[in-house]
């Protein structure tokens, strides 16, 4: 199997498969096609609309990531964040003194990470959570954040997630939930369903179009525990899960012992 050098800031090496690398330029399912026209227009918004959607809890969503991940205090950890999109979480774990390798399917997604970059201790590549061209056991920590919902494989690319980390490292993903509690979670609905897509739409017709996909793909996800135990039947171990502002986000995370 060919092999070449992923270098990160730092000295830092991962070894890069080109075989997989080469595999997953292929895109082959409708899905994951699917997924990057969507996420293809409209990077330049995305993290502003990130925040007007979460009404400004994003940022203490992704400080819950990285505080699960035990990573605050030590400087140099090997960070692997998949389907980064703009790099959000990425630079994060970056200005806590990670180095950090942001994977996402969507060339257009990864352009504006690398314009945000101001930390320089990220590296950005192109590849499908299914098949990630990491070797085994190279990272302190495995992440996703806002994402489940859009694999083509929560299975595949939790085992890969689980693969590619260390040894008493973590795997932890973050995602959109559905609120338990009935009240809160009519109002939820509401704004998912009907507020949001209104309000894309005053940005574009293709903002638009991800807010309702937005609202359909969180009605239609895997529930936080069915995600835990996709995680448990990886391998991983200690699964938890930890839900944030009423439920409208939550972690779940597991170890690799
Ligand atoms: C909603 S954005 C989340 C970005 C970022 N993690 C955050 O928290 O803001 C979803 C991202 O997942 C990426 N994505 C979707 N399916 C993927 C896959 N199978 N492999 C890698 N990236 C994927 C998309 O390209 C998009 O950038």
């Amino acid at each position: 199997m060919s092999q070449s050098t992923l270098s990160l800031p730092g000295g830092a090496k991962y070894e890069k498969n080109s075989q997989f690398a080469e595999a997953t330029s292929l895109y082959p399912d409708r899905k994951v096609r699917f997924v990057m026209r969507l996420f293809s227009k409209g990077a330049r918004e995305y993290d502003f609309l990130l925040r007007i959607l979460s009404l400004g809890r994003d940022r203490f969503w992704r400080e819950s990531v990285v505080k699960e991940s035990g990573m605050r205090s030590k400087r140099g950890a090997r960070i692997l964040d998949i389907a980064c999109g703009t790099g959000l979480l990425s630079f994060e774990f970056a200005r806590k003194g990670a180095l950090v390798v942001g994977v996402d399917v969507t060339r257009e997604m990864l352009d504006r990470a690398k314009e945000l970059d101001l930390t320089r201790r990220v590296e950005f590549v192109q590849a499908r959570a299914e098949t990630l061209p990491f070797r085994n056991d190279a990272f302190d920590a495995a992440t996703i954040s806002l994402a489940t919902r859009n694999l083509s494989s929560v299975e595949k690319s939790f085992a890969e997630m689980y693969r590619c980390t260390k040894r008493n490292g973590s795997v932890i993903s973050m995602d959109f939930a559905r609120p338990i509690e009935r009240t809160f979670s009519a109002f939820y609905l509401f704004y998912i369903f009907r507020i949001l897509p209104a309000f894309g739409l005053l940005v574009s017709r293709h903002w638009n179009g991800i807010f309702v996909y937005l609202a359909n793909s969180i009605a239609r996800s895997k529930s936080p525990e069915q995600l835990a135990s996709i995680l448990s039947k990886v391998g991983a171990q200690s699964t938890k899960v930890t839900r944030m502002t009423h439920g409208v986000t939550a972690i779940v995370s597991g170890q690799k012992i």
